[in-house]
């Protein structure tokens, strides 16, 4: 039997943070031994906001670095950088002929986009959903394993696969579904200041590259409140996130230590929170070890890149045969 087809992004705009990490990079490992895997590194993404060529290039560099440090092995997966392959960017000129403004407008990412940054609401940003579909259906997959904020996106990538095999009458894009283990719901990994998602643009991540005394210092700063005065009273949302990010890292015997205390309003934040910086660290230090040690060496990551990319290009330019020859470009010389 044919292994199905995963693939999924990051954008290189800073260093991979526990978000990242929980919510795409662990599946990403778990998948690359059953799955047909392509995992790629979304450059052409982050220009949305004007990165300098040096930042870029660090950007991309790090990220590919901490792909590795996780234990992406490029031997079981493909792992590329996207704009090495041209074919993406074709398939998304294609794909933009189909894809209406009134939808590319209505989609919560652009509409805080457009909010975050005012003075560069750019193109490229709207047609954002258009790129990541192009990245996805040009490889046909069948899974698209990320993080909770990603679902409204990967809805567009199904409906623009479903429209475009609809006009051209064909069954070339498989519908990507998101992925999850064990039909665990998409994961949101909360930060560490009150509300919301861990997430770069947030200033509230723990990066995987983080040092243990910084993971300390971040995770003591967490916001909370001044603790529960009404035994099984419900957690309000710091405190609720703090509990999340425990059950991420930590054992289920500790987060019912803590939940107990809770209960009976006997907890110390202090103690919960000491409890959870060593997981965190537990977790990040092994891989921050080997990231700093790749970052070393340019030559792997070089040829990771370029064994990579080879593989990339080889399927991506099967699908878009296929998709010029259904579009009606047929060679008259
Ligand atoms: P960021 O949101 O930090 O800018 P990206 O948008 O490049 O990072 O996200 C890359 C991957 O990480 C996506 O699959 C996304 O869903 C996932 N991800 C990012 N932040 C979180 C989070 N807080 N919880 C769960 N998944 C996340
Ligand atoms: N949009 C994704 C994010 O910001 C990154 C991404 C780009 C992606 N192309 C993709 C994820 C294709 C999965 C599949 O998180």
């Amino acid at each position: 039997m044919k292994k199905p087809t995963v693939v999924s992004g990051i954008r290189p705009t800073g260093y991979l943070h526990l978000g990242n990490y929980f919510g795409a990079v662990r599946n990403f490992i778990r998948m690359q031994n059953d799955y047909n895997c392509y995992f790629f590194i979304a450059d052409i993404h982050s220009l949305t906001t004007h990165p300098t060529p040096e930042n870029l290039q660090a950007g991309v560099k790090q990220v590919l670095a901490e792909y590795l440090a996780c234990g992406i092995d490029p031997e079981k997966a493909t792992i590329f950088i996207q704009s090495d392959v041209p074919e993406i960017t074709e398939l998304y000129t294609f794909m933009n002929m189909n894809a209406y403004l009134g939808e590319l407008e209505r989609t919560t990412s652009f509409k805080d986009k457009a909010r975050q940054q005012p003075d560069n609401v750019n193109a490229g940003l709207l047609t954002y959903p258009v790129l990541m579909a192009a990245d996805i259906l040009i490889h046909k997959a069948h899974f698209v394993p990320v993080g909770k904020d990603q679902e409204q996106n990967l809805e567009m990538a199904r409906k623009f696969a479903k429209r475009f095999n609809r006009i051209y009458n064909s069954e070339v894009f498989p519908t990507p579904k998101p992925f999850t283990f064990d039909g665990a719901d998409m994961i949101k990994v909360p930060g560490l200041d009150g509300s919301g998602k861990m997430g770069k643009s947030e200033g509230n991540a723990i990066n995987l590259y983080e040092d243990p005394k910084a993971i300390r210092k971040k995770v003591m700063r967490a916001v909370t409140d001044a603790g529960p005065t009404e035994p099984n009273s419900t957690k309000p949302e710091p405190v609720e996130n703090l509990f999340t990010l425990l059950k991420i890292v930590s054992t289920p015997d500790v987060v019912s230590h803590f939940d107990a205390q809770y209960n009976d309003c006997s907890i110390r934040y202090g103690d919960l929170k000491k409890q959870l910086a060593e997981d965190i660290i537990s977790y990040t230090e092994p891989i921050r070890t080997r990231i700093i040690d790749i970052l070393h060496d340019d030559e792997y990551l070089a040829k990771v890149a370029r064994m990579g990319a080879e593989k990339a290009r080889e399927s991506a330019a099967k699908t878009l045969n296929e998709v010029k020859g259904l579009i009606g470009f047929k060679r008259l010389f």
